[in-house]
This record gives structure tokens, sequence and C-alpha cells, in this order.
């Protein structure tokens, strides 16, 4: 049976560190009250360089790790809500960079789900056979579309890029099951970045332009902790196994509140649950690959072990995927 496995991760991380002492300075805020509610305590800003130089950055890493040629990489897919342009995608932006010249490129979008639906895509394109390999990144510049005038949401957020090459293989392992699911619906929970049609002809009364984030936290918090302990649940059902087969659980990193309330309902101890937000706060569809890339790089992921990742974003989206390191 073809499936697609994870041959190499890497990473793209602004140096420049911001803590919640830094963020007391210039709003009214304090270390004491994000770190409460949240588990922030710094997160990773750029200073000044915009997306493609971190996708990029980690492109390179994990390209270098995996011991590939550029030109033999078959397909990009970028996940984010913050590329540099509209068009052309963060995905082609990496290509060039990278000089995969050989590659198909393009994006996907579902905020904080972003990168696990891009895994899930490739693996489709590895799976039917199209291509051998796949390049899937998520990364976002947040600190451009939060409000830095609203301390409810813009100590909530960091900047990075995170990915792994995915890589056809015929032995067991790799993406085992997955549970994707869209709630347009809901969609206004959590919004960036509203375009209003703003042309010229336009006969209608002006519509609002909103570039920052937008966000009933509670809504969030409620949706999140459904999607985790749901999604969890399905895939473990689905492969047959129980919690106990599962090495690590790697939640998208939005609220190390969330994390312990479906622990708790899901009856997992808290420490299976990858948790680094403190240092990195909320990076959207860049969260689980920088977690990823993290465990990978203290040696916490050995051949054979099971994971589950589990996203949930704007959209409303989540995803629940079981992979085999
Ligand atoms: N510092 C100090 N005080 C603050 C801050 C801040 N940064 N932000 C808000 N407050 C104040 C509010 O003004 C309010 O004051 P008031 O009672 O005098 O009016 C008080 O703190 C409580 O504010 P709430 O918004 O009700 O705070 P809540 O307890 O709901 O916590 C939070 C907010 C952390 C966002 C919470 O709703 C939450 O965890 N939501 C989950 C959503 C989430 O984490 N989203 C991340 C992005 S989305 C995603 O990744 C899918």
């Amino acid at each position: 049976m073809v499936t697609s496995r994870i041959a190499a991760t890497g990473a793209g991380i602004p140096d420049q560190i911001i803590t919640n002492d830094d963020l007391a300075k210039i709003m009214d805020t304090s270390d004491e009250w994000i770190r409460q509610r949240t588990g922030i305590g710094e997160r990773h800003i750029s200073g000044g360089e915009d997306l493609s130089y971190y996708t990029s950055k980690a492109a390179k890493q994990i390209i270098e790790r995996a011991g590939i040629a550029p030109a033999d990489i078959e397909l990009i897919v970028v996940a984010t809500v913050t590329a540099d342009y509209c068009t052309p995608s963060a995905a082609c932006m990496v290509q060039k960079e990278i000089g995969a010249v050989n590659a198909v490129a393009f994006d996907v979008t579902a905020a904080c789900s972003g990168f696990l639906y891009g895994v899930s895509v490739a693996d489709k394109f590895i799976r039917c056979g199209i291509y051998k390999n796949a390049l899937v990144i998520g990364g976002e510049i947040l600190s451009k579309i939060v409000d830095w005038k609203d301390r409810s949401t813009c100590v909530l957020f960091g900047d990075g890029a995170a990915g792994v090459l995915l890589e056809r293989s015929e032995s067991a392992g790799g993406i085992l099951v997955e549970e994707l699911g869209s709630k347009g619906e809901d969609y206004e929970v959590l919004t960036a970045r509203r375009l209003a049609p703003a042309n010229v002809f336009n006969k209608l009364e002006p519509q609002k332009e909103c570039g920052h984030v937008t966000m009933d936290g509670r809504a969030v918090f409620k949706f999140a902790t459904k999607k985790i302990v749901s999604g969890v649940e399905h895939v473990l059902e689905t492969a047959g196994l129980s919690a106990e087969d599962i090495t690590y659980f790697v939640p998208h990193q939005a609220n190390a509140r969330i994390v312990e309330v479906a622990a708790k309902k899901l009856k997992i101890p808290q420490e299976r649950f990858y948790v680094n937000i403190e240092h990195y706060g909320n990076t959207s569809a860049a969260s689980i690959p920088i977690a990823l890339n993290e465990m990978n790089e203290k040696g916490l992921l050995h051949k054979g072990d099971k994971l589950i990742l589990c996203g949930f974003g704007g959209g409303l989206t989540w995803g629940t995927l079981l992979v085999q390191w």
C-alpha cells in the first residue's frame, strides 16, 4: 500500500522575542494576566521580515535535513492566512527562494487548522501516485494583522513558520487516519482581513474593511475543546486504538487552558499533550509544525511512534490526524 510519511522537519522562527513584560510596557496588561489565562510567556515577532523569509528559511532547513535536491521537490503547499501578497501565493515565493523549479506550488487557507489541511491535500497527491514528495509548510506573520491597540487579542499571537517533507512510502506508517471538518455557518466567531468591494461602481452602502483579528474568545474556547475531544475520539475509534497507543498528542497551540480542559475530558494525562505555547504564543497554521519540529530536534520522536495532531481555527475549521513516525 502506498502511504506518505514525514521524512524531515524544519522551522524558520524570528529571532526577536517579545515577553509579556515587554507588552506591559506598551499596553495595559501584565505577565500574570496573560500567563494565567493563556499559558503564554513570550512570543517571537518579526523584526520586519515578511512571511516568505521565514517559510523559505523553514523550507531550506527541511530539504537540507532530508538530503533532497530542490529540483526533486514535486509539490509545495503553504498553509497561511498572512501571505505577503494576495497573489503570488506564499508557496510560489518559497519555490523561487529555494529553486524548486519542478514543483507545483499553491497555498491552502484554513487558519489554525491549515497545516493539517495542507498535509491532507499533499497526502492525497502522493497516495494517488501523482507526486512522490511534498513540502508542506505552515507559516504566519500574525503581528501584521493583529490590532496592537486591542489587548484582548494582540497578546495571544506570535510569528513563525515550520513544516515537513512528506515522501511516498510503501511500508506501513505515515498518515494513517484523518478527520477534517468545517462549519462556515459560524465564521464570524473568528475573522481577520476583511477586504470590502471598494470599487468605483459600488452601488451599495460602503462595507467595513477589517484587517485585524476579531474573536469571540469564549465561543472559540468552547469550540476548540469540543473539537479536540471529538477528533481524538474519532481517529482512535477509526484506527481501533486506545489513548495508551499514542505516544504524543500535538494540539494547535491556541491556549494552554484549552488543552488542559480537553485532556481532562478525554481522561488523558496532560503530560502526553505536547505544549510549547509558553515560548511561541499562538502562531496559527505554524503552531503544529513548530511543535513537531521542536519535538524532533529534542529527540522525542522515534520510528513507529504514533502521534495525534489536532487543529482548530477560523472558518470555523478543524482537523485531526493520526500519524506514525
Ligand atoms: N491584559 C489584562 N486584562 C485583559 C487583557 C489583557 N491582555 N485582555 C482582556 N483583559 C480584561 C478584559 O478587558 C476584561 O476586563 P473587565 O472584566 O474589566 O471587562 C477581563 O480581562 C476579562 O476579559 P475576557 O475577554 O472576558 O477574558 P477571558 O477570561 O474570556 O479570557 C481569552 C480571554 C484568553 C481570549 C479567552 O477567552 C480564551 O482563552 N479564549 C480562547 C480563544 C483563544 O485562545 N483564541 C486564540 C486564537 S483563536 C485560535 O487559535 C483558534
